[in-house]
């Protein structure tokens, strides 16, 4: 090598380190202060490390935050200041943006629901910097924007040993579980404000005794045996290569006792998690077998079944599909019960036939014969100063009637009596029993659910159009 290849050489090397300047100096004029902090706290430049997002369905953003909370122990939780788009922009973004100088500020938080009275302030946009074994991470937290297309929440991992960021997203799903406030509830499913997607919302559990229930003997009996034993004796069954989860259908007249039953289930099944859907929110049925599956025991109401099977360009509704397949689609040793509830059995028929072993119990809710409705009559005027024999005169004459039927008729005696000032006797019984036996009353039967063969059935076009679904 000779003196001039020597002085090329160390000019070229002496050019490089000013390339490498140049270009720090770049980047740090648009990395913005939060990207400064976040790049001292992982000791890399942070606008050099990739991101890693974890979509979160929004109902779970609870869960998520608590879970972050946990896994962040000890690590510090900054906010981002640098105006409203700092919502919009992801976190690569809010490190390096020639255009905005985001800084740490404020966290937000949005309060949500943890239980049906409870409450928590989860942040909705903030930035948690500590180390998980050992190394430190950069942990962005947002809730859904579904107004700016933003569907889910999101989480953002930021680290350098992109190893440890895949075991932190594996530690985070699995905290979300162990520390959920899903578990044990009872949850509905709502569509969300904007958007397609759909919330799980917290619903107080059913307190309904046995003895408010009024069936046949051994209708009970059998579905309580079908959802809760079978649950009680999973190791046996596990054991025994048996699979634990089940499919109960309640059908009969509409008022009968199916919605009350189910509330009495839910009422004997403290910490299991349910999901009750109903009518439209069906729709959601993946989202609520993916919540049961995660949170066993669980028990999956799907109240009038039915809507969701009425005919409308083929039959029956693929929906109707859907909702057997998944609960095909879980797992066998899933301590989940699918209780569905119909009063047109004849609808699913087809289905249930095509999808044969889904369903492994159905169980008949009748109108209540001659002694059951003495029982409702009675039941239902133990506050009234009514005679054993008037009652039971009047559950005679009712034939046909139902338990909803029952509770009307009360209502309107103990009605008649107070119009008069005075408390209700067997003759404002016997008065108003005629009346909603009579001709004039055959549509409010028919809505008690007892209007016998000419009763008043709702075309399923008008369904549809009333639940405001497939529209
Ligand atoms: N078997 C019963 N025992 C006691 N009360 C009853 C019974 N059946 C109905 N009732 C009364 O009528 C109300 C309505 O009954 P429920 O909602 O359970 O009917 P359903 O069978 O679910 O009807 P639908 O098919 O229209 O949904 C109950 O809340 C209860 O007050
Ligand atoms: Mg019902």
């Amino acid at each position: 090598m000779d003196e001039r290849d020597r002085d090329l050489m160390l000019a070229v090397g002496r050019y490089l380190r000013r390339v490498n300047e140049v270009a720090e100096q770049e980047s740090r004029a648009t990395r913005t202060p939060l990207g400064d902090l976040i790049s001292e706290h992982l000791g890399a430049d942070a606008a050099d490390v990739a991101v890693v997002h974890e979509q979160i369905l929004d109902h779970r953003l609870v869960d998520a935050d608590i879970a972050l909370e946990v896994l962040a122990d000890g690590g510090r939780l900054i906010g981002v200041s640098g105006g409203e788009q700092r919502h919009q922009q992801g976190l690569t973004e809010l490190i390096s943006n020639p255009y905005v100088r985001y800084t740490p500020g404020p966290v937000d938080y949005v309060e949500r629901a943890t239980g049906p009275q409870a409450n928590r302030q989860v942040v909705s946009l903030g930035l948690r910097l500590f180390r998980f074994e050992g190394a430190p991470l950069a942990v962005a937290q947002r809730a859904a924007m579904p107004h700016y297309g933003r569907e889910t929440a999101l989480v953002e991992v930021l680290g350098a040993d992109a190893a440890v960021v895949t075991r932190f997203l594996d530690a985070l799903r699995a905290a979300m579980i162990e520390h959920s406030v899903l578990r044990g509830q009872v949850l509905s499913f709502e569509p969300t404000e904007y958007g397609r997607g759909a919330g799980a919302t917290f619903l107080p559990r059913p307190a309904v005794d046995e003895d408010d229930i009024v069936l046949p003997a051994g209708v009970l009996e059998e579905t309580i045996e079908h959802v809760v034993s079978i649950g009680t004796h999973r190791d046996e069954l596990i054991r025994a290569g048996q699979h634990l989860k089940r499919g109960v259908l309640l059908y009969g007249p509409p008022g009968t006792g199916k919605t009350l039953t189910v509330r009495h289930l839910l009422t004997i099944t403290p910490g299991t998690t349910a999901i009750v859907l109903t009518g439209s929110s069906i729709r959601f049925i993946s989202a609520a077998a993916e919540i049961a599956r995660t949170f066993t025991p669980a028990i999956v109401v799907l109240e009038d079944i039915d809507l969701v099977a009425m005919e409308r360009h083929s039959s029956p509704q693929p929906l109707l599909f859907e909702v057997l397949d998944a609960l095909d689609g879980l797992d066998g040793d899933a301590d989940v019960a699918f209780i569905m509830t119909t009063n047109r059995v004849e609808v699913l028929e087809r289905a249930l036939a095509e999808r044969p072993g889904r369903v492994d119990l159905a169980v008949e809710v009748p109108l209540p014969a001659l002694d059951e409705r003495r029982r409702l009559f009675r039941r239902y005027a133990h506050a009234l100063d009514l005679s054993d024999a008037a009652l039971d005169a009047a559950a005679e004459k009712a034939d046909g009637v139902t338990g909803s039927f029952a509770k009307e008729l009360m209502r309107r005696t103990v009605l008649r009596a107070s119009r008069r000032g005075d408390a209700p006797v067997d003759d404002d019984l016997a008065a108003e029993l005629g009346r909603l036996l009579s001709a004039r009353e055959q549509l409010t039967r028919s809505m008690l659910g007892a209007g016998g063969d000419d009763r008043v059935q709702t075309p399923p076009e008008q369904y549809t159009a009333e639940f405001g679904w497939m529209a």
